[in-house]
């Protein structure tokens, strides 16, 4: 009878207790798609893996991640209520103590658009704030953590965050909606001149200048006019040579096939400044992480020349970490298994026409853990050299051991220094790139220490909250950038990644790529693939071979752009548009602009001349559809959610 009656309960209850509230938690949910300035969200743990901790209070439940950062949960009308307390990691309170990282950040919670919750300011060492959301009827609900402060090292916190639901739980968004779009034109049948206008090199070390022309095969060049010591190699299209008198010299050239005849030129300058131009190139670290190989090296180099990447100005091609063997008796370098020839594996390099670099540390170990250079930076100068080396990443991660976190700014430019006099001495030009992150205001003084370019940032990813978030560190850097010396946001998140062998494809938007490339262009920073260009799809060769585009990134000026427009609430950035426009004055007179639309919705901006800082536009040319548009006293741009125009304006 008992079992009966509990039955008879049971049964009669059965479908209250299905429409009865549920309970689930933030990290019971997929959250790898989701998109954030460093790592991925962690379930039940800050974003550096320890447990979660504000102002002192410990979390078992909660997600990690970092500003900025967006989650989006799809809700579907069933979620009643949202709990969750933020804040910043007890992990920045330390460092925001010491006034290094200040961890400021703002969070905003939108709920189908509409903005639910917004913090204002929150910082390190405050109490988390308690965020408690009715959500009836919500399909869509979006959570941003923006970085409001200027440090990048914001770990932020959902903690006990749940949902309480009824029937069907919420699921996390799992994938991008736009699909790839072209903007670059065909190019012309006929020859066109891609490259640089200017090239620095050291008077009597060798030269070597892939020349960067378009136009349908079979191309021919001949030379018109070059300087004595100089030879054209026609079969791998370049200049060959050496020259010992300082001074300019303007080499004339032309190309021609049966659409048409081309003549170009450009400048060498022979003195004490390399890379007049920002690098361009590509490097193993955001492809092939340290499983690196010179078999992969090799296919780099032949897919250059395969899709063509060489007529576009593309030209370097880098080893990153994870090249390095032993050192042997006498203090030499060695190489590790998967570049048994490193001379050989450089030679090939050069015979194609392309320039080769290399990667090492000033501690004792690099990033990857592997021999760095310290006590031994003669040494391996001298080694680079002998291999054929072009260029040099410089990185710093051990030598904190050396001076301790804390370095000066002078005990950075002696660690540098060392390694740069070092290069300085071989008998070829090696270009140095700092790689310490941005510490002690490198901008000011990495030229000094024998830099070409040092980065401004910590490692980029490929999110659009890494992408955004490193733009908007690089205005104040932007008076120390200029010909042979650029401030460097990193290497590019666009095509097939996956820092392992382990490829996939780019988790930016197509939109954000194409503010990707548009920012760095305009930024004059150091332009280096880091994608398996064995896997270059149609959509990811158009972005790069904008001739126009690139262009801006080489002009001879070697200017930054500065930010000239924003809008007026800055923050939080988890707005509908959020427009910016970024100035860069070219050698002729003309100046790009980069109008970015830093918003998660599309919109209209309208261009003024005084929001380009302009009196007037009297010419106005859109470089990725590389055509003309007509211009009165303002213009109506559409832009699509994180995309950009990029323009070249005349006054
Ligand atoms: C990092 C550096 C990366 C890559 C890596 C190699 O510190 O920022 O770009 O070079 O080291 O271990």
């Amino acid at each position: 009878m008992r079992l009966l009656t509990i039955l008879f309960t049971a049964v009669c209850l059965f479908p209250l207790a299905l429409k009865a509230q549920q309970k689930i938690y933030l990290d019971e949910l997929d959250l790898s798609r989701s998109s954030s300035g460093w790592k991925v969200p962690q379930m039940r743990k800050a974003v550096d893996y320890d447990t979660i901790r504000i102002y002192g209070k410990r979390y078992s439940r909660g997600v990690g991640t970092h500003a900025t950062s967006k989650m989006e949960i799809w809700l579907d009308g069933k979620v009643k209520r949202f709990y969750t307390e933020v804040g910043v990691d007890d992990k920045v309170a330390k460092a925001a103590k010491e006034g290094k990282h200040l961890g400021e950040v703002a969070f905003t919670i939108l709920a189908d658009g509409q903005r639910v919750y917004y913090s204002d300011t929150v910082r390190a060492n405050e109490p988390a704030r308690k965020v408690d959301l009715n959500l009836t009827g919500v399909s869509r609900l979006i959570m941003y953590a923006d970085q409001l402060g200027p440090s990048h090292h914001d770990h932020i916190d959902y903690a006990d965050a749940y949902f309480e639901y009824e029937g069907t739980p919420p699921y996390a968004a799992m994938e991008t909606s736009e699909l790839p779009y072209i903007l670059t034109p065909l190019p012309l049948n006929a020859p066109q001149y891609n490259g640089a206008a200017r090239y620095g090199v050291s008077p009597g070390k060798p030269i070597l200048i892939k020349l960067a022309v378009s136009g349908k095969e079979p191309l021919q060049i001949k030379p018109t006019k070059l300087p004595r010591g100089l030879k054209l190699d026609a079969a791998a299209r370049c200049i060959r040579g050496s020259i010992s008198q300082k001074g300019k010299q303007t080499l004339l050239l032309e190309a021609s096939n049966k659409f048409g005849k081309q003549a170009f030129s450009f400048d060498i300058v022979v003195g004490d400044t390399l890379q007049l131009t920002p690098p361009m190139g590509w490097n193993s670290w955001n492809c092939w992480g340290m499983e690196v190989s010179a078999k992969s090296i090799k296919q780099v180099a032949e897919s250059f020349s395969k899709f063509g990447l060489d007529k576009y100005g593309w030209s370097y091609i880098n080893i990153d970490d994870g090249w390095q063997g032993e050192r042997d008796a006498s203090g030499k370098i060695t190489t590790n298994a998967k570049f048994p020839d490193m001379k050989k594996l450089a030679d090939s390099v050069h015979g194609m026409g392309y320039k080769i670099g290399i990667y090492s540390s000033p501690g004792e170990k690099t990033c990857g853990g592997l021999p760095g250079s310290f006590g031994f930076e003669s040494n391996d100068a001298k080694t680079y050299a002998d291999w054929g080396m072009d260029y040099l990443k410089y990185d710093w991660c051990s030598y904190k051991e050396k001076v301790g976190k804390n370095a000066t700014a002078q005990q950075h430019i002696d660690a540098y220094k060392k390694i740069s006099n070092a290069l300085k001495a071989t008998d070829r030009d090696i270009v140095l790139s700092l790689c310490q992150y941005g510490e002690q205001n490198v901008e000011k003084w990495g030229s000094q220490a024998g830099g070409s370019l040092w980065r401004t940032t910590g490692d980029i990813i490929d999110t659009w909250e890494s992408v955004d978030q490193i733009i908007n560190l690089q205005n104040h850097t932007q008076p120390y950038a200029g010909p042979g010396r650029y401030n460097d946001p990193d290497m590019l998140v666009v095509g097939q990644l996956g820092w392992s062998s382990k490829i996939r494809a780019t988790r930016l938007t197509p939109s954000e790529q194409y503010t990707h490339i548009t920012m760095w262009s305009v930024l004059a920073a150091p332009l280096l693939l880091g994608c398996d260009l064995t896997k270059l799809d149609p959509f990811t060769l158009n972005l790069i071979t904008n001739r126009e585009v690139n262009a801006i990134n080489q002009d001879v000026l070697g200017k930054q752009a500065v930010r000239v427009f924003q809008d007026t609430v800055a923050f939080p950035f988890a707005q509908k548009n959020f427009w910016e426009v970024w100035k860069k004055p070219l050698a002729n007179g003309e100046y790009a602009l980069a109008i970015i639309n830093r918003g998660y919705d599309g919109g209209t901006f309208t261009l003024r001349p005084s929001k380009a800082g302009l009196k007037s536009i009297s010419k106005l040319r859109d470089c990725w559809r590389q055509k003309d548009l007509s211009f009165k006293t303002e213009l109506d741009i559409d832009i699509p959610p994180h995309g950009s125009y990029l323009l070249r304006v005349r006054e």
